[in-house]
């Protein structure tokens, strides 16, 4: 049952371009540029209506939330809270105009605890789900399916691009539905949505060798760096959270731009630092935040730290100053800023889950963890 992996994680990072592809499949149409969420349940009125929208989920799933807020602010401009669905009903909340769970299981006590809580306090809930009819899809006045089909490995991987990629439908949807979206803009990204699937597809082929080297090397280290800037500092705590759950080597996602307020004491020759160094070319704001990620490897380097960077395929110059910095680099295709979590995840992953295969570690069981929590 595991399609001749040696485990059900190997297994589930590499149906990733099948899980993506499967949760768009009937959603968009690439003629018109237009997004179809019936089972969402919601008027053109209602979601003009919204003035706000509250995201409550646990682990992976609130990484998908932090990146989701980036993908729905911008495309449909409604500002969005992200909340841990553990810590969200002990302190009297103001939902939003809408709710918005985000869940692998459907069936996280946590999360269920949040919903509840929005619910009585009269706030309609969404539900972004990979099981259709468990508890949360059933209280959910409407749903988001996750097309990634079972997942068994406690740590989620395909779950969570699958969530990124209900999100940017989402978030392009109700861009649509407000009219913040033009159909030109709307054609475009779905049509780069729909290389998504391709491109996941060349970053496996082209990865996972480098990251079984890049195991060799720092599996024996004790702890890891992982850091980000705007949508990409979600996908550095979900970097952190694959590496520690599987390999028990502590570590840390962090905001590139936060090291020199603190964790740059941290740095020394014996740490590793992952840098999620990704540009859409096309996009002012994300070359500025590029520039400045790249001034933040320049000081880790300064300081002896080791970094390994995840980057676009760019210019030979640009390429060669990135490397002549870093350690590694790790190329992977371009794609647009709100698409480029969904690619620039998977040699993460692959990075935890060489490390922990070295150490000798039960990828699939980890120690301590269940793969649904349900208790609070
Ligand atoms: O089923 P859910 O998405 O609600 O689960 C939430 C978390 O328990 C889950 O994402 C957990 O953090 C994973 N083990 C991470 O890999």
């Amino acid at each position: 049952e595991k399609a001749g992996y040696k485990h059900f994680m190997l297994k589930e990072i590499n149906e990733q371009p099948r899980a993506v592809r499967d949760t768009t499949l009937g959603r968009v149409s690439l003629d018109s540029g237009e997004v179809f969420l019936p089972d969402l349940q919601l008027t053109r009125e209602d979601i003009q209506k919204a003035t706000s929208l509250t995201i409550a989920a646990c682990g992976t799933s609130w990484h998908a939330g932090l990146a989701g807020k980036f993908m729905i602010e911008r495309l449909a401009r409604i500002p969005v809270d992200v909340d841990y669905a553990s810590e969200y009903r002990y302190r009297d909340p103001i939902p939003g105009s809408l709710g918005l769970l985000i869940t692998q299981s459907g069936e996280t006590a946590d999360t269920i605890a949040a919903q509840l809580e929005m619910v009585s306090k009269g706030t309609p809930t969404l539900a972004i789900c990979n099981v259709v009819g468990s508890a949360i899809t059933r209280k959910a006045s409407g749903v988001i399916t996750t097309n990634a089909g079972p997942e068994i490995g406690v740590a989620s991987t395909k779950a969570f691009t699958a969530q990124l990629t209900a999100l940017f439908t989402l978030a392009l949807y109700l861009g649509q539905q407000r009219g913040t979206v033009t159909p030109q803009q709307s054609k475009q990204y779905v049509a780069e949505l729909a290389e998504i699937p391709r491109k996941l597809e060349e970053i496996l082929r082209s990865v996972d060798d480098q990251c079984s080297e890049l195991a060799k090397s720092f599996s024996t280290a004790r702890d890891f760096l992982f850091l980000g800037r705007g949508i990409h500092y979600p996908i550095a705590l979900e970097g952190a959270l694959k590496l520690k759950e599987i390999s028990y080597i502590h570590a840390e996602g962090y905001p590139a731009g936060e090291m020199k307020h603190g964790p740059n004491a941290l740095i020394d020759e014996t740490l590793p630092v992952v840098c999620i160094a990704t540009k859409d070319p096309a996009d002012p704001t994300s070359v500025l935040k590029y520039e400045k990620t790249l001034s933040n490897i320049q000081e880790v380097t300064a300081r002896s730290g080791r970094v390994i960077a995840i980057a676009t395929e760019s210019d030979p110059i640009e390429h060669s100053h990135l490397t002549g910095l870093v350690e590694h680099t790790i190329t992977i295709p371009q794609a647009p800023e709100l698409l480029l979590p969904i690619l620039e995840v998977v040699p993460l992953q692959l990075l935890a889950y060489h490390i922990a295969v070295r150490r000798g570690c039960d990828v699939d069981q980890p120690r301590n963890l269940a793969k649904s929590v349900t208790v609070e």
